[in-house]
């Protein structure tokens, strides 16, 4: 069995297996023309991540099945608290590490048994978040693996994050609306998570998979991104793009990077504009009840570019109008650079997380209503800018877009938004 591949021939049956990690790929490649660019990634110094995992991998608790099945009140489907594309998420109590104490509420994460792509995830998840640490990333408490003669098991552990995620607060009518200056404290500390792992630490980390869901809230609303399964390390010293099989979230992922497989940094920027946009709109990416001209997020807000005077058209109604106008803009015009069409004129996050901050003091206690209201700008015409340039991907690629989205229907379930292209990516 594929799933297995990993363990191959290292471990005996029943027993609790640590992570392995593969060989960096080969496929860290760089087209002819790319060739002697630099990357803005990791040096030749760096040490790869599965040597830091080494060094730091005595961190993180190793827990038995039973353990865990005692935490989780065997699985009981009332501490079910999540399900993503790749298993279910549940509430539960672990003892503190030497016994005394109180007991530690905690996020229990069990893979669903799809074998390989399962434990791909999963390793990748250890690997990350056993060596990375940041006030904006989710705490990985320990883990559990177990290969067994009735099959395998592959549970995670977090730190347990009390108030859902930023997309539940967004698009959840059940939960009160997060007021402007609270979206921009989250979308801050994301900003600052994706920083650091894109420019803050020795080997470059591409996240694949910014979207609202994976960031999580703490008891004080404050983020932190969750779900490394898809992570990757950066390209190499010399390299500008890791070349891989497209994985990520329809309706976040970059369109040259589905279209070319090439990863750099700049996709999570991407997927940071996305989800600016959310955060604007109080709409998700892709809203399939919507009529169909405002089914596609990023095509229906080019319609309303910020300098236009309909911008406000599109600022979510849950706001009820407590924010500035001139700060939505702005934040408007940051996920537009985010969102441009050429990746190299993306900005990095650091760059990101500057201007949220600088919008952040320019309009602290500053929010007022609109300066306009929408209905006296019924004639506006809305002028084709750079804007809708830059959300302009070619015929192929929505194509393709449309056709992982058939895709991702058979997958059934709550999965239905991820995709994977199975078909290797082109490598130049
Ligand atoms: N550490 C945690 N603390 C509290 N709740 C969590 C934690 N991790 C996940 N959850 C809950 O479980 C839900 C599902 O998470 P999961 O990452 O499995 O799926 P997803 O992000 O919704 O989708 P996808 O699989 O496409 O990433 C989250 O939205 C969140 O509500
Ligand atoms: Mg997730």
């Amino acid at each position: 069995m594929k799933c297995f591949h990993y363990f191959k021939g290292r471990y005996s049956k029943e027993q609790r297996s640590a992570p392995i990690f593969a060989a960096k790929s080969k496929s860290d490649s760089v087209s002819a023309t790319e060739r002697g660019a630099k990357s803005s990634g990791s040096t030749t110094s760096a040490r790869s991540f599965s040597e830091l995992y080494e060094e730091r991998a005595q961190n993180l608790r190793v827990f038995t099945y039973p353990e865990l099945k005692q935490a989780t009140n065997d699985f009981n489907r009332l501490l079910k608290i999540g399900e993503g594309g790749f298993g279910s998420v549940y509430k539960g109590t672990i003892k503190p590490v030497d016994g005394k104490g109180d007991p530690i509420v905690v996020a229990i994460k069990k893979l669903n048994k799809d074998g390989y792509q399962g434990h791909k995830q999963w390793v990748a998840e250890v690997q990350f978040l056993g060596v990375l640490e940041h006030p904006n990333l989710v705490k990985l408490i320990g883990y559990c693996a177990i290969d067994g003669e009735r099959g395998i098991q592959r549970l995670l552990v977090y730190e347990f994050m009390p108030n859902k995620s930023l997309e539940d607060h967004l698009f959840n009518k059940a939960y009160p609306s997060l007021s402007w200056q609270t979206r921009l404290q989250i979308v801050l500390g994301a900003a600052e998570g994706l920083a650091y792992l894109h420019e803050g630490i020795e080997n470059q980390v591409i996240y694949r998979d910014f979207k609202s869901s994976n960031v999580l809230l703490d008891e004080h609303l404050k983020p932190k991104l969750s779900d490394f399964g898809l992570a990757r390390e950066g390209p190499t010293a010399g390299n500008t793009h890791v070349s891989t099989a497209v994985v990520g979230t329809y309706g976040y992922a970059a369109p040259d990077y589905i279209e070319t497989g090439h990863l750099t940094a700049k996709s999570d920027v991407w997927s940071f504009g996305v989800v600016l946009y959310e955060l604007i709109t109080g709409r998700r990416s892709v809203e399939r009840n919507k009529p169909r001209s405002e089914q596609k997020l990023l095509e229906w807000v080019r319609n309303y570019p910020a300098d236009g005077r309909k911008f406000s058209i599109i600022i979510d109604p849950r706001l009820e109008n407590q924010y500035s106008l001139k700060a939505a803009k702005k934040v408007a015009k940051l996920a537009d650079s985010c969102l441009s069409k050429n990746a190299k004129d993306r900005p990095k996050m650091s760059q990101v997380v500057e201007t949220l901050k600088q919008v952040m003091n320019e309009f602290s206690g500053k929010d007022s209503p609109p300066e306009k209201t929408i209905e006296a700008v019924e004639d506006d015409t809305v002028e084709p800018d750079k804007h809708t340039e830059a959300l302009g991907s070619s015929e192929s690629a929505k194509r393709r877009m449309a056709h992982l989205a058939k895709l991702g229907e058979h997958v059934g379930g709550i999965s239905r938004r991820r995709f994977m292209i199975l078909q290797r990516a082109k490598v130049t």
